[in-house]
C-alpha cells in the first residue's frame, strides 16, 4: 500500500497539499498511553512552514485535531485519527502546471501515470505538506520510544557547502542540539547556513543538504535479516520524504575505500561487563540487526525543485517547448524543515521493528 507503512503499527497518510486537510490514521498503538499533546505540538512547530524568510511563505500553524483513538486522555486501542486543516491554500497558483510541468518535481510522471486526473495544486499528494501527518504519527511514536529509553534526534549536517559538527558516533550529542529553525550542533555554522539559503533565495534559486540522524538506547537484536533489516526499513521510511536522494549508514560510501582492519569495530567489554565496540563505523547495525551502539545515518536532500528562476519545460497542450515562470510559495531549502520529518519516519521504522523484538523476547524463553 503506497500510503501505508508498518506491520505492527500501521500508519496511513491521507490528504493533498491544497485539499481541505491532510491527516493520518495509526492502527496498533498500545492502549493506556497518555500522549504529551504539548510535546507533540512543539514537535509539529519545528516542521511548520512560514516561520522565517528562509522557508516557504505559506503560513500553516499545523494545528491538529484528534478525531478518534483517545478516551479519557489516553490511547484507547481504536485507530488514532489525527487531522490538520489546510488553511493557507492557493490552488490557483498552480493552474498552469498540468500543461507545463516543473523540472525536478513529480508533475510530469504523475500527469502520465494518472492520465491528467492528478491533483496538481502544490504537488497534490506528492507535496512536502504530507510530511505534516508523518510528523504527527512519528512525533507520538518518539514519545513511546522515549518510554523505553530509546531516543531519536537529528541535525542539519550540511547545507550547500556549509557543514555542522558531526555527531560523535560513540555518544551522539542529542542534548546539545540548538533550538530554532536551523537545528545544528554549532550555532555559528547555523548562521553560515542561513546565509547560504538566503543567497540562493535572492538568486531565485535553491540549495540542498544533508540531515544526520541518531537513535540511542536500542537493545541488541532489533531488526530482521534480509528484507526487513533496520537499514532496509529505515531507508524505506526515509525515502517517503519527498526530495530525499540517498541514505548512508555509519561510514557509508566511505567504507568502500577502507581496509577491513581500518573499518572493523573491535569488540570490548564495558565497565558493566557488556559487549560493546571500541569504535562505531558500522553505525549501530550489522546484518540488519541493532548492535546496541548508537544507530547513525545521513540522508541527502536535493535542492528544492520549484525555483523562481525561469526554466525550460514543455507546454503539453500546445506540444511545444516553453519557458516556465513559476508562481506559488516554496522553500528555498527543504533541509531545515525536513529534520523533524527524518526523526519522525525513523521512529516509525524503529518502533515497528522494536515491537517484533519485544515479541521475540517474550516467546524466546528457553
Ligand atoms: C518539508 C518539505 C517541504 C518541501 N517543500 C517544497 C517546496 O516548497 N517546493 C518544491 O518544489 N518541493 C518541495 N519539497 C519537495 C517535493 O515535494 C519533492 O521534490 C517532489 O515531490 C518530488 O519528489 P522527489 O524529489 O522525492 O523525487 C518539499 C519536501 C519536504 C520534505
Amino acid at each position: 500500500m503506497a500510503s501505508t507503512f508498518g506491520t505492527n503499527v500501521r500508519v496511513s497518510i491521507f490528504g493533498q497539499s491544497h485539499a481541505p486537510a491532510v491527516g493520518v490514521v495509526v492502527d496498533g498503538l498500545p492502549a493506556g498511553f497518555a500522549p504529551d499533546w504539548d510535546g507533540l505540538r512543539a514537535f509539529m512547530r519545528r516542521r511548520a512552514p512560514g516561520q522565517t524568510l528562509l522557508s516557504t511563505q505559506r503560513t500553516e500553524a499545523d494545528l491538529f485535531e484528534v478525531l478518534s483513538g483517545i478516551s479519557e486522555g489516553k490511547l484507547c486501542g481504536a485507530p488514532l485519527c489525527m487531522v490538520i486543516k489546510n488553511t493557507d491554500t492557493r490552488g490557483q497558483d498552480y493552474a498552469g502546471l498540468k500543461n507545463t510541468p516543473r523540472p525536478g518535481h513529480a508533475d510530469w510522471p504523475a500527469q502520465v501515470k494518472y492520465r491528467g486526473h492528478q491533483d496538481a495544486a502544490g504537488g497534490g499528494h506528492f507535496s512536502g505538506r504530507l510530511t505534516a501527518p508523518l510528523c504527527l504519527a512519528g512525533g507520538l511514536i518518539i514519545q513511546l520510544l522515549a518510554q523505553q529509553g530509546i531516543r531519536v534526534g537529528a541535525h542539519i549536517a550540511r547545507i550547500a557547502d556549509v557543514e555542522d559538527t558531526p555527531f560523535d558516533p560513540m555518544a551522539p550529542q542529542l542534548d546539545d542540539l540548538q533550538d530554532g529553525y536551523l537545528r545544528v550542533l554549532d550555532a555559528r555554522t547555523g548562521e553560515r547556513m542561513a546565509a547560504a539559503i538566503d543567497a540562493a533565495r535572492l538568486a531565485l534559486d535553491s540549495v540542498g543538504g544533508v540531515v544526520e540522524c541518531a537513535v540511542t538506547g536500542l537493545p541488541v537484536g532489533v531488526g530482521q535479516p534480509m528484507f526487513d533489516g533496520l537499514e532496509n526499513r529505515i531507508a524505506q521510511a526515509i525515502f517517503a520524504i519527498p526530495a530525499v536522494r540517498g541514505i548512508a549508514f555509519g561510514s557509508g560510501f566511505g567504507a568502500a575505500g577502507l581496509r577491513g582492519s581500518q573499518h572493523n569495530d573491535e569488540y570490548a567489554l564495558d565497565d558493566a561487563g557488556r559487549v560493546t565496540t571500541r569504535t562505531n563505523r558500522h553505525g549501530g547495525v550489522l546484518g540488519g540487526l541493532s548492535t546496541g551502539m548508537p544507530l547513525l545515518f545521513n540522508a541527502a536532500f536535493k535542492p528544492t525543485a520549484s525555483i523562481f528562476k525561469p526554466q525550460r519545460t514543455v507546454d503539453l497542450a500546445r506540444g511545444q517547448e516553453a519557458e516556465l515562470a513559476l508562481k506559488g510559495r516554496h522553500d528555498p531549502c527543504i533541509v531545515p524543515r525536513a529534520v523533524p520529518v527524518v526523526e519522525a519516519v525513523t521512529a516509525l521504522a524503529v518502533y515497528d521493528l522494536y515491537l517484533d523484538y519485544v515479541k521475540e523476547q517474550a516467546y524466546g524463553i528457553e
